[in-house]
Protein backbone atom coordinates (compact mmCIF):
# COMPACT_ATOMS: atom_id res chain seq x y z
CA UNK A 1 0.00 0.00 0.00
CA UNK A 2 1.26 3.49 -1.14
CA UNK A 3 2.09 6.02 2.04
CA UNK A 4 0.26 9.50 0.22
CA UNK A 5 0.22 12.24 2.67
CA UNK A 6 0.81 14.85 0.94
CA UNK A 7 1.57 16.61 -2.33
CA UNK A 8 4.94 15.75 -2.19
CA UNK A 9 4.56 12.09 -1.42
CA UNK A 10 2.05 12.32 -4.87
CA UNK A 11 4.64 14.02 -6.79
CA UNK A 12 7.66 11.81 -5.73
CA UNK A 13 5.37 8.85 -7.19
CA UNK A 14 5.09 10.67 -10.60
CA UNK A 15 8.28 9.16 -12.18
CA UNK A 16 8.00 10.59 -15.88
CA UNK A 17 5.49 11.75 -17.83
CA UNK A 18 4.85 8.65 -21.15
CA UNK A 19 2.05 10.69 -23.16
CA UNK A 20 1.46 14.40 -22.92
CA UNK A 21 -2.04 15.66 -22.89
CA UNK A 22 -1.16 17.45 -26.60
CA UNK A 23 -0.44 13.83 -27.61
CA UNK A 24 -3.96 12.16 -26.26
CA UNK A 25 -5.97 15.01 -27.43
CA UNK A 26 -4.55 14.73 -31.16
CA UNK A 27 -4.29 10.54 -31.29
CA UNK A 28 -8.14 11.20 -29.96
CA UNK A 29 -9.12 12.93 -32.89
CA UNK A 30 -7.73 10.27 -35.37
CA UNK A 31 -9.51 7.33 -33.27
CA UNK A 32 -13.00 9.62 -33.36
CA UNK A 33 -12.17 9.77 -37.44
CA UNK A 34 -11.99 6.18 -37.32
CA UNK A 35 -15.25 5.51 -35.59
CA UNK A 36 -17.31 7.94 -37.56
CA UNK A 37 -15.68 6.44 -40.41
CA UNK A 38 -16.95 2.89 -39.78
CA UNK A 39 -20.73 3.97 -38.72
CA UNK A 40 -20.81 6.44 -41.11
CA UNK A 41 -23.89 8.44 -39.80
CA UNK A 42 -25.44 4.84 -38.17
CA UNK A 43 -26.02 5.63 -34.23
CA UNK A 44 -23.69 3.89 -31.64
CA UNK A 45 -23.54 2.79 -27.74
CA UNK A 46 -20.34 3.78 -26.07
CA UNK A 47 -19.44 1.44 -23.61
CA UNK A 48 -17.11 2.71 -21.32
CA UNK A 49 -15.25 0.16 -18.43
CA UNK A 50 -15.32 1.91 -15.49
CA UNK A 51 -13.79 3.19 -13.33
CA UNK A 52 -10.29 3.79 -15.55
CA UNK A 53 -11.91 4.44 -19.03
CA UNK A 54 -14.13 7.39 -17.89
CA UNK A 55 -12.19 10.61 -18.71
CA UNK A 56 -11.36 8.95 -21.86
CA UNK A 57 -14.99 8.35 -22.32
CA UNK A 58 -15.54 11.71 -21.73
CA UNK A 59 -13.21 13.14 -24.02
CA UNK A 60 -13.48 10.51 -27.12
CA UNK A 61 -17.56 10.79 -26.64
CA UNK A 62 -17.48 14.34 -27.51
CA UNK A 63 -14.78 13.79 -30.51
CA UNK A 64 -17.00 11.42 -32.38
CA UNK A 65 -20.01 13.01 -35.01
CA UNK A 66 -22.20 10.47 -35.33
CA UNK A 67 -25.13 10.00 -33.13
CA UNK A 68 -24.26 8.28 -29.65
CA UNK A 69 -25.48 6.91 -26.96
CA UNK A 70 -23.13 6.30 -23.85
CA UNK A 71 -23.18 3.67 -20.94
CA UNK A 72 -21.05 2.33 -18.30
CA UNK A 73 -19.89 -1.34 -16.55
CA UNK A 74 -17.99 -1.79 -14.09
CA UNK A 75 -15.29 -4.90 -14.05
CA UNK A 76 -12.88 -5.35 -11.89
CA UNK A 77 -9.96 -6.65 -12.55
CA UNK A 78 -8.50 -7.52 -8.87
CA UNK A 79 -4.79 -5.99 -8.13
CA UNK A 80 -2.58 -6.81 -5.24
CA UNK A 81 -0.91 -3.20 -5.70
CA UNK A 82 0.31 -3.42 -9.29
CA UNK A 83 0.43 -6.87 -10.37
CA UNK A 84 -2.33 -8.73 -11.67
CA UNK A 85 -4.48 -11.80 -9.77
CA UNK A 86 -6.66 -12.74 -12.78
CA UNK A 87 -9.52 -12.48 -11.43
CA UNK A 88 -12.35 -10.42 -13.35
CA UNK A 89 -15.92 -9.54 -11.92
CA UNK A 90 -18.66 -7.73 -13.16
CA UNK A 91 -19.55 -5.22 -10.48
CA UNK A 92 -22.01 -3.02 -12.42
CA UNK A 93 -24.03 -4.08 -15.61
CA UNK A 94 -25.52 -1.62 -17.99
CA UNK A 95 -29.13 -0.35 -17.65
CA UNK A 96 -30.10 -1.35 -21.26
CA UNK A 97 -30.85 -4.02 -23.47
CA UNK A 98 -27.76 -3.81 -26.29
CA UNK A 99 -29.50 -5.97 -29.16
CA UNK A 100 -30.41 -3.25 -31.32
CA UNK A 101 -27.52 -1.03 -30.89
CA UNK A 102 -24.12 -0.84 -32.53
CA UNK A 103 -21.61 -0.93 -29.40
CA UNK A 104 -18.38 0.25 -28.97
CA UNK A 105 -16.43 -0.93 -25.82
CA UNK A 106 -14.07 1.75 -24.68
CA UNK A 107 -11.14 1.16 -22.24
CA UNK A 108 -8.46 2.52 -20.68
CA UNK A 109 -5.70 0.15 -21.08
CA UNK A 110 -5.63 -3.83 -22.44
CA UNK A 111 -2.68 -5.33 -19.95
CA UNK A 112 -3.34 -9.23 -19.49
CA UNK A 113 -6.46 -9.10 -21.96
CA UNK A 114 -8.58 -10.95 -19.34
CA UNK A 115 -11.03 -8.07 -18.58
CA UNK A 116 -12.23 -7.21 -22.29
CA UNK A 117 -12.13 -10.55 -23.19
CA UNK A 118 -14.50 -11.09 -20.29
CA UNK A 119 -16.62 -8.24 -21.23
CA UNK A 120 -16.61 -8.46 -25.17
CA UNK A 121 -17.86 -12.46 -24.39
CA UNK A 122 -20.62 -11.20 -22.12
CA UNK A 123 -21.34 -8.39 -24.57
CA UNK A 124 -21.62 -10.78 -27.56
CA UNK A 125 -24.08 -13.07 -26.07
CA UNK A 126 -26.63 -10.09 -25.94
CA UNK A 127 -26.52 -9.92 -29.85
CA UNK A 128 -25.61 -6.54 -30.40
CA UNK A 129 -25.44 -5.38 -34.26
CA UNK A 130 -22.02 -5.28 -33.71
CA UNK A 131 -19.20 -4.80 -31.52
CA UNK A 132 -15.72 -2.38 -32.23
CA UNK A 133 -13.34 -2.05 -29.07
CA UNK A 134 -11.36 1.14 -28.81
CA UNK A 135 -8.41 1.40 -25.94
CA UNK A 136 -6.08 3.96 -25.14
CA UNK A 137 -3.40 2.24 -24.06
CA UNK A 138 -2.26 -1.34 -24.99
CA UNK A 139 0.29 -3.35 -23.14
CA UNK A 140 1.08 -6.38 -25.62
CA UNK A 141 4.05 -7.36 -24.24
CA UNK A 142 1.98 -8.68 -20.92
CA UNK A 143 -0.55 -10.84 -22.82
CA UNK A 144 -1.88 -14.15 -20.98
CA UNK A 145 -5.02 -14.02 -23.34
CA UNK A 146 -5.43 -13.92 -26.80
CA UNK A 147 -7.28 -10.31 -27.46
CA UNK A 148 -6.87 -7.44 -29.29
CA UNK A 149 -8.54 -3.76 -29.76
CA UNK A 150 -9.83 -2.59 -33.15
CA UNK A 151 -8.44 0.63 -32.22
CA UNK A 152 -5.47 1.31 -30.05
CA UNK A 153 -4.15 4.74 -29.55
CA UNK A 154 -1.03 4.19 -28.16
CA UNK A 155 1.14 0.92 -27.59
CA UNK A 156 3.28 1.19 -24.30
CA UNK A 157 6.27 -0.61 -22.94
CA UNK A 158 5.81 -2.98 -19.57
CA UNK A 159 5.40 -0.46 -17.03
CA UNK A 160 2.63 0.67 -14.70
CA UNK A 161 1.26 3.72 -16.13
CA UNK A 162 -0.71 6.32 -13.92
CA UNK A 163 -3.01 9.76 -15.13
CA UNK A 164 -5.59 10.25 -17.78
CA UNK A 165 -8.15 7.91 -15.86
CA UNK A 166 -5.55 5.15 -14.66
CA UNK A 167 -4.80 4.74 -11.13
CA UNK A 168 -2.58 3.35 -8.05
CA UNK A 169 -4.76 2.39 -5.57
CA UNK A 170 -7.71 4.74 -6.54
CA UNK A 171 -4.84 7.65 -6.70
CA UNK A 172 -3.59 9.43 -9.76
CA UNK A 173 -6.80 9.31 -11.94
CA UNK A 174 -6.80 13.28 -12.05
CA UNK A 175 -3.81 13.81 -13.99
CA UNK A 176 -4.28 15.10 -17.31
CA UNK A 177 -1.46 13.51 -19.24
CA UNK A 178 -0.01 9.37 -18.65
CA UNK A 179 2.93 9.31 -16.57
CA UNK A 180 5.34 6.27 -15.35
CA UNK A 181 4.56 4.98 -11.67
CA UNK A 182 7.38 5.01 -9.28
CA UNK A 183 7.78 2.00 -7.52
CA UNK A 184 10.67 2.46 -5.69
CA UNK A 185 10.62 5.53 -3.13
P1 LIG B 1 -6.25 -6.78 -17.90
O1 LIG B 1 -7.49 -7.53 -17.57
O2 LIG B 1 -5.03 -7.40 -17.30
O3 LIG B 1 -6.07 -6.51 -19.39
O4 LIG B 1 -6.29 -5.42 -17.13
C1 LIG B 1 -7.00 -4.39 -17.53
C2 LIG B 1 -7.29 -3.45 -16.38
O5 LIG B 1 -6.24 -3.44 -15.38
C3 LIG B 1 -7.34 -2.07 -16.93
O6 LIG B 1 -8.63 -1.75 -17.37
C4 LIG B 1 -6.85 -1.23 -15.77
O7 LIG B 1 -7.94 -0.88 -14.95
C5 LIG B 1 -5.90 -2.13 -15.02
N1 LIG B 1 -4.49 -1.87 -15.41
C6 LIG B 1 -3.69 -2.62 -16.18
N2 LIG B 1 -2.48 -2.07 -16.34
C7 LIG B 1 -2.52 -0.91 -15.66
C8 LIG B 1 -1.56 0.15 -15.46
O8 LIG B 1 -0.41 0.16 -15.96
N3 LIG B 1 -2.00 1.19 -14.71
C9 LIG B 1 -3.24 1.26 -14.15
N4 LIG B 1 -4.16 0.30 -14.32
C10 LIG B 1 -3.80 -0.78 -15.07
MG1 LIG C 1 -10.01 -0.52 -16.62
Amino acid sequence: MQQINSVEDFNRKIKNVLITKEEIDAAIVEAAKKIDAIYDGRPILLVSVLKGAFVFMADLCRAVTVPCEIGFMCAKSYYAGTTSTGKVAITMDLDRDVSGYHLVIVEDIIDTGRTLKEVVGILKERNPLSLHVVTLLDKPSRRVVDFDADITLFTIPDAFVIGYGLDCDELFRNLPYIAEYNTET
